[in-house]
């Protein structure tokens, strides 16, 4: 039997977790609310915050899953990639506690456990899967031949899809973050009224950088026209975005398809909480003959069960580190 305590802090989301043999007892998330007066992730308060949430969430993760700290057969921890000061919380706490506890400590790969939160609840993709990691950090299509064999086929060059989501709503005045904005109008509007540029990038790789451009000089075009422009076609606009943010990843995913004949599908990350994308998944499921699978919401968006259940394929592979361990901002697969 194996029981993992898991802590996440790689950007603003305190999370904690329990699981044992690969089954989650318990997933606290502590959400920051104060970067939303600053349009974006501020690190420092991002670093300040863990610090304040880290101890009340180990123990309301312990106490729902009716553990105590000496029940715990080892620490997984985010190591890396993200924030540098929040990965330094999590990591600083998780060391602490294995040292206290004599009990080994598990560095986990946070892009990993985004693809392996697909493992945590039936039904479950068998191997090998793709999948499309998409948070507003990263943009990945990733093949997982094992819990710990996973190659990136495909990523973005330089914007995440999920700040393609954010830059193009602060371009329509919205507020950080506003990936669910742009959602929630898009559900009102026509995704054929606006038509934006494309990137033309060759293999499975991303671009959105050229599309939060192509967006920019429109806006400035029409409100020269017309000053009320946004506020007048805000619902068809976040709809056009949106579906020219889905239709880029779709046309990746369906290639890395008929590349490796791999014709089973997860989503990862905050953005596949995107009711349009989720559906265009869907869809590639029923018209396109793949099976697809989509975490629960919990375990899309920044959480400590995805930690968890990485953390127990690699303590049941015996892959432990000392407490010499660093995090790290960028992490290489
Ligand atoms: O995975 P995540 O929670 O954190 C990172 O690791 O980055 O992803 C956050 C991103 C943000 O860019 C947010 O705007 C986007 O996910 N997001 C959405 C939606 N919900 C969250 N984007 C589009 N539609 C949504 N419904
Ligand atoms: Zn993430």
């Amino acid at each position: 039997m194996s029981i993992i305590l898991a802590i996440e802090s790689s950007c603003d989301e305190t999370s904690a977790a329990v699981c044992r043999d690969g089954v989650i007892l318990s997933n606290i998330i502590a959400n920051q609310t104060i970067h939303e007066q600053y349009g974006g992730v501020v690190p420092e308060l991002a670093s300040r915050a863990h610090i304040q949430h880290i101890i009340p969430v180990v123990d309301a993760a312990l106490q729902k899953a009716a553990m105590q700290l000496n029940d715990i057969d080892a620490i997984a921890f985010t190591q890396a990639p993200g924030l540098i000061g929040s990965l330094l919380v999590g990591s600083s706490f998780a060391k602490s506690l294995s040292l206290a506890l004599n009990k080994p400590l598990i560095a986990v790969h946070h892009m990993q456990a985004h693809v392996l939160a697909n493992l945590i609840d039936d039904p479950k993709p068998s191997f090998p899967f793709l999948c499309l990691t998409v948070s507003g950090g990263h943009t990945q299509i990733v093949r997982c031949d094992s819990p710990l064999q996973l190659t990136v086929m495909g990523e973005t060059l330089d914007d995440a899809a999920g700040e393609a989501f954010d830059k193009s709503a602060k371009l329509l005045g919205l507020p950080y973050p506003g990936g669910p904005l742009i959602d929630k109008y898009a559900q009102q509007g026509n995704p054929l009224t606006f038509k934006f540029a494309e990137p033309n990038i060759p293999d499975l790789n991303f671009s959105f950088s050229g599309l939060k451009t192509s967006i920019l000089y429109f806006l400035q075009k029409e409100i020269k026209n017309d000053i009320h422009f946004i506020e007048n076609n805000l619902n068809d606009l976040c709809a056009s975005i949106q579906h020219t943010i889905i239709q880029i990843l779709l046309k990746k995913l369906v290639k890395a398809v008929s590349q490796t004949h791999i014709e089973q599908i997860c989503i990862a990350g905050g953005v596949s909480a995107n009711s349009g994308l989720r559906k265009a998944i869907q869809a590639l499921g029923t018209t396109g003959h793949c099976k697809v699978y989509i975490p629960k919401f919990e375990y899309c968006t920044d959480n400590a069960a995805m930690i968890a259940i990485t953390g127990y394929y690699k303590y049941m592979a015996g892959e432990f580190v000392g407490l010499d361990i660093s995090p790290s901002a960028r992490a290489a697969w």
